[in-house]
């Protein structure tokens, strides 16, 4: 985590990350009615700089915004002050974090997950999320697939330019791992000189049976998953799954 999200934090949202979280806020509240969760609190996990935590504070929810970036949660935190939300930051690992209560719905947006390189880590972060949910909590995260890693994020180079941020994205994949590595490059302009920033970063596709799997042997119900941003089933093209599962009312006693 040292390495990755430091001074590209800053200029994060004007990278055009942004639209991600202002698409998904809106398909978060229609995935909440077909999918409820049975209480107003909830943890958003790898929560960066803070949108859709914000988002849905605004809402009406008590909101745990968990990120391992400080940088990510100084953005987070300067967005959200003066707003008098319930919201609670705190800088924490996702694969060991704690929070003061349990909640009713656990986040973890915009392929956050992918960024866990083991299926250990993978599975290590679900127990947590089933340890920090209530009975009947509900799971709601996104996952780049495979298919999306070999084919946007291989061999590819994004750049876009703006007056006060050049953006360069170059991605290799490593189709044995099934994992991409991406080296952003920005270029911020500070006056009339450019401070250039890099970081190397990298995510991890797993097959969805085997997140499936996992979810199951943390002790999830899994409710369903979707071609993200629509209620699709996934397809071998789908670029990112949106997975649904629920903690069983009553603990049947994952394996652990
Ligand atoms: C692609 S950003 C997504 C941020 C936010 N969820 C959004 O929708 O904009 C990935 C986030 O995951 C966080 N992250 C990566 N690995 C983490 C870890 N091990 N523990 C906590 N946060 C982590 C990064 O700091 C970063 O904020």
């Amino acid at each position: 985590m040292e390495t990755i999200y430091n001074d590209y934090a800053k200029v994060y949202d004007a990278s055009g990350q942004l639209a991600f979280s202002l698409r998904m806020i809106p398909y978060l509240g229609k995935l909440l009615e077909r999918h409820p969760a049975r209480g107003k609190v909830l943890l958003e996990l790898a929560c960066g700089t803070g949108t859709t935590a914000i988002g849905l504070a605004e809402a009406g929810w008590r909101v745990y915004g968990v990120d391992g970036s400080p940088q990510m949660l100084a953005q987070a935190r300067a967005k959200a002050e003066g707003l008098n939300l319930d919201v609670h930051w705190s800088c924490q690992d996702m694969r060991r974090f704690f929070l003061p209560e349990r909640v009713y719905l656990a986040t973890c947006l915009y392929d956050s997950m992918n960024y866990m390189l083991t299926s250990e880590d993978l599975f290590t972060v679900f127990r947590q999320v089933y340890r920090a949910l209530m009975p009947g909590g509900l799971f709601l995260f996104d996952m780049n697939t495979a298919y999306a890693l070999s084919t946007l994020w291989n061999d590819t180079t994004y750049f876009t330019d703006s007056p006060d941020l050049s953006v360069v994205m170059r991605s290799i994949y490593d189709e044995r791992q099934q994992r991409s590595t991406v080296v952003v490059t920005c270029f911020q302009r500070v006056n009339e000189l450019y401070r250039k920033i890099v970081e190397r970063h990298t995510e991890q596709a797993y097959p969805p049976e085997q997140i499936a799997t996992l979810l199951l042997d943390a002790g999830f119900r899994l409710e369903a998953s979707y071609d993200c941003f629509s209620f699709e089933r996934p397809k071998l093209t789908t670029l990112r799954i949106m997975w649904v599962a629920r903690k069983p009312e009553q603990d049947l006693g994952a394996h652990l």
